[in-house]
């Protein structure tokens, strides 16, 4: 069967089991919040898909484990759940029949997009009776930064913009940006990312760092600055020598060292990013957010629960520039970070995320990082999405 209304998918991946029994200390049960969020956390706006992308015709999209249904009337995007309640058929199936609605694609039942009432039964006939008794959820929408953000929680949501930094919202900006879905718990998507040990060795045969020296070892704390945990590099190490083994470095004759080891003490800096006046390159929060601050750009990417193993991942690379300089930048983009950064460099990371299998887990000294940004949830308190791992579906 072909469906040409469901979104591709990340190839199927059987779920990770371990077959050993994790000892204390070696599985996340000293994390409970984080522990439980298989499928996320409730009462965040999540960035789901590009605005440019929807159309009148409905689309599918999964988040949180919620399936949702999502069309364009006019300016407005509106997102609900993609269920008929006749027969369960799925509204992404359906089709715009009057303005603002969508009719199911079964018997015709048309929900309001607005308010998901019931408006009309197309095969009852005007008085249909059961017409103004039913309703479909639907979910908040917004529209910014290019990208449609769905609110996954209880009761009224909080203004969208305490879920994006703010410098994206207060400043001029040119951007790129890849959304994919990849094989992986959002968990696992997260902790690589903010993780300090990997990038020196997984990403050292990177094109994107061809011609750039990474450390060979680190000392690092983290350090919370409003609602970012920040890795801070309290020492870099370009090489090490191994007892009986030999010496280790990224150095090649052909690579440029070294990277300042904090965005503001590059010799020039955007004035954006100085401001930002943060201590170190990565930054993470929630709901699942990371920022890598570079003296003249920064990646933002979020790991957007889809279901228990695959993770929406949304990559922008942001410049604080317009005019000339701006159009530079979307062509470097374009022509060479789409596909070196946002492409095989995050693939290594993609990579490793899908083939992962943790709990249970022994960690070493680098790994401050995970559990950082592990202690920094089970202190927020976020509310997880209910997982019923029998259906592998929200709980309801
Ligand atoms: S299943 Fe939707 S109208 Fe029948
Ligand atoms: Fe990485």
């Amino acid at each position: 069967m072909t469906d040409q209304h469901a979104e591709r998918r990340a190839p199927a991946k059987p779920p990770a089991r371990s077959t050993t029994r994790p000892s204390p200390g070696e599985d996340w049960t000293q994390w409970p919040t984080y522990n439980a969020a298989t499928l996320g956390f409730r009462n965040y706006w999540y960035p789901v898909v590009w605005e440019r992308d929807i159309g009148d015709k409905p689309q599918a999209v999964t988040l949180l484990g919620e399936k949702i249904m999502v069309a364009r009337e006019g300016d407005k995007i509106y997102a609900l759940k993609d269920r008929c309640p006749h027969r369960g058929v799925p509204l992404s199936h359906g089709r715009r029949e009057f303005p603002g609605t969508v009719s199911c694609a079964y018997h015709g039942w048309t929900f309001d997009l607005e308010s998901g009432n019931l408006s009309a039964v197309l095969t009852d006939g005007p008085e249909s009776p059961i017409c103004g008794r039913l309703s479909v959820k639907t979910y908040p929408v917004e529209q910014r930064l290019g990208l449609v953000w769905i609110y996954v929680g209880d009761g009224e949501p909080h203004p969208i913009e305490q879920d994006i930094p703010a410098e994206l919202l207060d400043n001029d900006h040119v951007m790129g940006g890849k959304i994919d879905l990849r094989a992986g718990n959002w968990r696992f998507a997260a902790e690589n990312g903010f993780d300090e040990g990997h990038a020196k060795y997984l990403h050292n045969t990177a094109l994107w760092r061809l011609f750039k020296v990474m450390p060979a070892w680190n000392k690092t704390r983290v350090a919370e600055v409003g609602p970012w945990l920040i890795r801070v590099q309290d020492e870099v190490h370009w090489e090490a020598d191994y007892p009986g083994l030999g010496t280790w470095s990224n150095k090649r004759w052909w690579k440029r060292m070294p990277l300042p080891d904090a965005p503001g003490k590059g010799k020039s800096v955007n004035p954006v990013i100085a401001g930002l006046d943060i201590p170190g390159f990565v930054s993470i929060r929630l709901p699942g957010l990371l920022r890598v601050a570079y003296p003249h750009f920064i990646h933002y990417e979020w790991y957007v629960p889809v279901d228990a193993d695959t993770v929406r991942y949304v990559q922008m690379m942001v410049r604080f520039e317009s005019g000339a300089k701006g159009l530079l930048f979307k062509f470097k983009y374009l022509s060479a970070i789409r596909w070196l950064f946002h492409g095989q460099f995050t693939a290594q990371d993609a990579w490793m995320v899908d083939v992962m299998d943790a709990p249970p887990e022994k960690l070493y000294r680098p790994d401050l990082s995970i559990t950082g940004w592990r202690r920094l949830i089970e202190k927020a308190r976020p509310k997880p999405q209910p997982y019923d791992p029998a259906s592998g579906s929200p709980r309801a």
